[in-house]
């Protein structure tokens, strides 16, 4: 793996929230990889910021934990406490005055400041009017937030609307994990890199294609959280549909944050309503193998979906007529996140063969990343022309050696992105609020018709009407497999 280390800016890094989950798991085992990459500038801090009261040494300690925990390989102790020297801690109430006059003496001026508002949502407007108030930012200043960004289209508005009375949005970098995703982004390379794929896409050649993202997981401890979300907020409004922009959209002129971001928005934008009997909602139930999800968020009569499956149309010159079909849920035979594109039919064959043979490209973005390109080529030996379809099989891992596969966690990036000032994997607010336009009447849609979600086994591929939705339309879905 050939990686490249850009230089960044001396910054400081304020983590609000970081003693909390997202902070030991990924923000700071993040930062160290980046340390140890040699990209964190020796002027770089990371300032903790979080209601409990200890001092630096204190969250150095948090922070050493959280690293050793949280790191795929056993860190290096010289690195680590070395990196841990990078690191301060200010105790501080978001809503009351604690800590915001020692937080302003320990920020420097002279260097990249950015915010990771690592907090739930109710704390946004909070944060961004004190930043303001005891002068900590400039216009150069960023703000990192996270999902989920609003609840509905009203809420994501009035988040919006607070962030933009102190900051513009050139200095706000909503985060959408998947975007941080290596293989997300050889989405944009694979088809904007090759003259093989941009004829053919488009619904003169492609039939229909398909956005799986299975995981094997349940709830877990997130049940109180999730059962206020379900999978059509929590995986659809943002991660699916950002993977159903990417590959759907025009190619951009550039590739540049507004360039890439105008782009998505119209996908957005042209997004069909989508119909009742396109929609299946799922959840599962308890077999050997797990918990049902009704006892896992603690609500015996829960109607939240953990699976959602829909048939989607875009309404543009490229798309009308093919279908995309979404589908994610937890608790699935296998972990796997894959797109699909399921090209037509041959419109003649001079074989006579009569069997049915279309090529199907499918991208695999997680586990095991990859290509296969399904061709059709003659059966060996004599007998006549028969036909057969063989996959072209590429695994990123083989075709690039043992170090093909990139680890660099989507956080790694997406923070560095931040002290770059590149805004291109990060969501703009008007696509957010679009995303949201086209879930809200899904969802309230359900609350209407008291709709109930199909039960589901553990470890199965999802709900059999899900299956249903497809054989209507004389197709089916792609195995989930690991
Ligand atoms: C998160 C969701 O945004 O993404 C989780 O809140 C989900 O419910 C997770 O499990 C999936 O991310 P990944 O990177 O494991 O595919």
């Amino acid at each position: 793996m050939v990686s490249r280390v850009i230089p960044v800016q001396p910054f400081d890094l304020v983590i609000f929230g970081g003693t909390g989950d997202l902070a030991r798991r990924k923000i700071l085992p993040g930062l160290f990889r980046r340390f140890c990459a040699g990209q964190m500038p020796e002027k770089a801090r990371v300032i903790g910021a979080a209601r409990a009261d200890m001092d630096t040494a204190g969250y150095r300690a948090v922070v050493r934990d959280a690293i050793i925990e949280f790191s795929d390989e056993t860190p290096d102790d010289a690195s680590l406490g070395k990196f841990l020297e990078h690191l301060e801690y200010v105790p501080i109430d978001a809503r009351g005055e604690t800590g915001w006059r020692e937080l302003a003496k320990l920020v420097r001026a002279d260097v990249v400041r950015a915010f990771y508002f690592s907090v739930g949502p109710s704390l946004f407007a909070d944060l961004a009017e004190r930043l303001n108030q005891h002068g900590l930012t400039d216009e150069d200043s960023r703000i990192v937030v996270e999902k989920p960004f609003g609840r509905d289209l009203d809420s994501a508005k009035s988040l919006n609307r607070d962030l933009a009375a102190f900051f513009h949005e050139k200095q706000i970098y909503r985060i959408d994990h998947y975007l941080g995703k290596e293989t997300v982004q050889n989405l944009m390379a694979v088809r904007f890199g090759n003259m093989l794929f941009e004829p053919l896409w488009n619904s003169q050649y492609v039939d229909h294609i398909q956005i799986t993202v299975a995981e094997t997981v349940g709830v877990g401890g997130r049940g109180e959280y999730y059962d206020k979300s379900g999978a059509m907020r929590d995986m659809v409004q943002n991660h699916l549909m950002q993977l159903l922009c990417l590959i759907a959209m025009e190619p951009p002129s550039k590739f540049e944050p507004d360039a890439v971001r105008d782009e998505k928005l119209k996908v957005i934008r042209a997004l069909d309503e989508v119909e009742p009997h396109h929609i299946v909602r799922g959840q599962y139930e308890a077999s050997e193998k797990g918990k049902a999800f009704r006892d896992e968020v603690g609500d015996s009569r829960s109607r939240t979906e953990s699976y959602v499956a829909l048939k989607v149309g875009i309404s543009n010159w490229r798309w009308a007529g093919t279908p995309f079909y979404l589908r994610t849920g937890k608790r699935l035979k296998a972990r796997s996140s894959e797109i699909t594109v399921v090209f037509k039919e041959l419109n003649h064959s001079i074989f006579g063969d009569g069997g049915e043979h279309r090529n199907v490209l499918s991208i695999r973005l997680q586990p095991n990343e990859g290509i296969t390109l399904g061709v059709t080529i003659k059966e060996p030996g004599l007998g006549g022309m028969r036909l057969i379809d063989v996959p072209l099989d590429m695994s990123f891992a083989d075709a690039l050696g043992d170090e093909g596969v990139d680890q660099t966690d989507a956080y790694e990036r997406l923070i560095m992105d931040v002290i770059r000032g590149n805004q291109t994997l990060f969501m703009r607010g008007d696509e957010v609020e679009a995303a949201w336009a086209w879930t809200d009447p899904i969802i309230r849609g359900w609350e209407a018709r008291g709709d109930v979600p199909k039960p589901y086994e553990c470890a199965s591929e999802g709900p059999g009407d899900a299956v249903q939705m497809l054989a209507r339309d004389r197709r089916v879905w792609r195995k989930v497999s690991p």
